[in-house]
């Protein structure tokens, strides 16, 4: 798992294999210094040798000099290293995710991927930079300098050991306690994320249901909770500070009590000592660092996971190996077709469907409200596949197809479909990148959106604003349907594009189609009857099968719930659903 995001490191790798180097010169020269330090003080203060103080204090000037690049190039190049590091690591997310099929979407929340492509990274970033510099630099300070201390005097560097012994076994204490609450926290900011991701991209809904204080106190509640495992994580590694300076301190009690008795005794020289509280720092600092590593892994290792599960989501849908690259007409075929959105659910949303359409038909869709009308029509395009059973289109299964190929000849309006920010120009042309004004035009034309474009003062350059939101509900629609027209698809699929088109537009948008794109399948799918009544043929779907499959005139004579449908929508004007209460009655 580590290795796989260590592999986004890429061309960084030559500043984080330098980091460590670098502070690894700056360690030497640290070192060095407080022995220097004791010659100075033994050899030239004590022995009044001027010489040997500008010599040894010029030789100290050049390693210090050599210690700062050391360590200046070490932060720098860290810097740059985790930067570059989080960089990668976003970048090969997204572009994960932008492969990801609607199945993976459905696994992962959006808020969820937000997070770990925020969050998750800054942090996995900052313990990078950290353990580029730290890593390599605490344990080896912490050896180098215990090692000098011996070197000095064996008996003054035995309280050292103790020291470190003790100090190491509080840390281990305080820090197992923390990370308990750390691994705990990044689920909690994807509920941060998910409350202020709803809020704001839903904020118009929000404003209509006056739901401002219910979600102010979700976020309220989110943000508390992220509050309260932080400062109890942080309320137990409060305690490292005072544990390590307590140690220090008794540390250098300690030696200045028997150091002052040796020095009586002349088995130690002031400069010695002088070096030896010198190391006493730089020890138990390194233990300190060494611990906040610890600190910083136990967060990294939470974030590493979730970011390794983005990584290597494998995506449900993928392009075949020798994929068909020509669509060669709009039939359809489904065979023996199964299909549930979750491997384990009990039962299938689609069971058993069987059904051919020529291409060219026109055919409408209709059932009530999750008898999967949109379930069945996705698997057309693939944006699912089957669980079982098999869906072609031209005569070839789905799954040979080039996705890209497949996509842009079977061409759909999603039911919820949603507008980008931009001109309406630029948002037509997502359909097909080349087309050209005149082609866009035309679309637009077909899908009765020109009429009301052409009334905007701004025309085909009007700004629309993100989601679509500064055009009316059947505008969006219809603009929609022109982007889709654009991809001049054999397939064209319209999941319940129309149902905020007024019904004299609608069957203007159907008259154009039937003239202007005869060859195009067309499955239209509609809670309105009179929306579908002249197509072809009409599937009446009823709990995931096909009830009927024929012309309105023999659905109205032999199919029970077409017929019923039909009844009340021609007299009271109802809708589909509404046939349900009424079996109720
Ligand atoms: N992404 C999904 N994950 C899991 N279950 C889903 C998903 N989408 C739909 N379903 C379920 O599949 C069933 C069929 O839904 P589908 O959207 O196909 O109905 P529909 O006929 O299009 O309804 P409507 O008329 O409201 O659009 C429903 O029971 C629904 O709960
Ligand atoms: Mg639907």
């Amino acid at each position: 798992m580590v290795r796989r995001i260590l592999k986004e490191v890429k061309e960084y790798k030559a500043a984080s294999i330098a980091t460590p180097l670098c502070m690894i010169v700056e360690v030497i020269a640290e070192m060095l210094i407080p022995y220097l330090m004791a010659s100075i003080i033994d050899k030239g203060v004590n022995a009044g040798d001027l010489n040997h103080i500008i010599k040894v204090g010029g030789l100290m000037i050049l390693i210090a000099a050599i210690g700062l690049i050391g360590g200046l190039a070490g932060g720098v190049l860290a810097a740059k290293a985790a930067t570059g590091f989080a960089k990668n690591l976003r970048k090969a997310m997204f572009e994960r995710i932008q492969g990801f099929s609607f199945a993976n979407i459905d696994h992962f929340s959006t808020a969820g991927l937000v997070t770990r492509l925020t969050t998750d990274v800054n942090t996995l970033q900052m313990g990078y930079q950290m353990a580029l510099r730290m890593m390599m630099r605490a344990p080896a300070s912490l050896i180098v300098a215990l090692v000098m201390a011996f070197v000095i005097n064996s008996r003054i560097a035995l309280i050292y050991l103790f020291a470190v012994l003790i100090l190491s076994l509080v840390l281990y204490l305080i820090i197992s306690n923390a990370m308990k609450y750390f691994k705990q926290a990044f689920p909690k900011y994807d509920a941060l994320n998910e409350s202020v991701q709803e809020n704001v991209s839903a904020i118009r809904v929000v404003k209509a249901y006056v739901r401002e204080e219910q979600e102010i106190s979700k976020f309220k509640k989110a943000s508390q909770a992220i509050y309260d495992i932080f400062s109890k994580a942080e309320g137990t590694t409060v305690f490292q500070m005072p544990a390590m300076m307590l140690t220090v301190y008794s540390c250098i009690l300690l030696i200045g009590w028997f150091g002052a008795k040796m020095i009586v005794s002349d088995t130690l020289t002031t400069g010695q000592l002088m070096s030896l509280l010198a190391y006493c720092m730089n020890i138990l600092m390194s233990l300190m660092m060494v611990s906040m590593i610890f600190i910083m892994f136990s967060m990294g290792s939470a974030a590493i996971e979730r970011i390794y599960e983005v990584l290597e989501e494998k995506s449900t849908i993928d392009n075949p190996d020798n994929p068909v690259y020509e669509v060669k007409d709009g039939s359809i075929d489904f065979t023996n077709v199964k299909f549930a959105y979750n491997k384990d659910a009990k039962e299938d949303v689609l069971k058993n469907i069987n059904l051919h359409i020529e291409s060219g038909e026109t055919i409408g869709i209709i059932g009530s409200t999750g008898s999967a009308k949109t379930s069945l029509v996705n698997l057309i395009s693939r944006l699912y596949d089957v669980t079982d059973g098999s869906v072609k289109v031209g005569g070839v299964d789905v799954r040979e197809y080039d996705l890209t190929t497949l996509r842009d000849k079977v061409a759909v309006v999603l039911q919820s479909n949603t507008l980008f920010s931009g001109s309406i120009y630029d948002n037509l042309r997502w359909g097909n990148e080349n087309a050209s004004y005149a082609d866009c035009q035309k679309a637009a034309e077909y899908a009765c959106a020109d009429e009301f474009i052409k009334r905007f003062p701004d025309g085909y350059n009007t700004h629309i604003e993100q989601g679509g939101s500064n055009v009316s509900g059947g505008q969006k629609q219809r603009l929609c349907i022109a982007r889709a027209l654009l991809k001049s698809p054999k397939v064209l699929i319209l999941d319940d594009s129309t149902s905020a088109v007024d019904t004299a537009t609608e069957a203007k948008i159907r008259q154009t189609f039937r003239e202007k794109i005869p060859d195009t399948t067309k499955i239209i799918i509609a809670q309105r009857i009179s929306s579908v009544m002249d197509a072809d043929r009409i599937i009446v779907m009823e709990d995931g099968q096909i009830d009927g499959f024929d012309t309105h005139e023999n659905l109205l004579n032999n199919n029970k719930i077409y017929k019923e449908v039909y009844d009340s929508q021609m007299q009271g004007g109802g809708d589909f659903d509404e046939r349900a209460g009424k079996e109720e009655e």
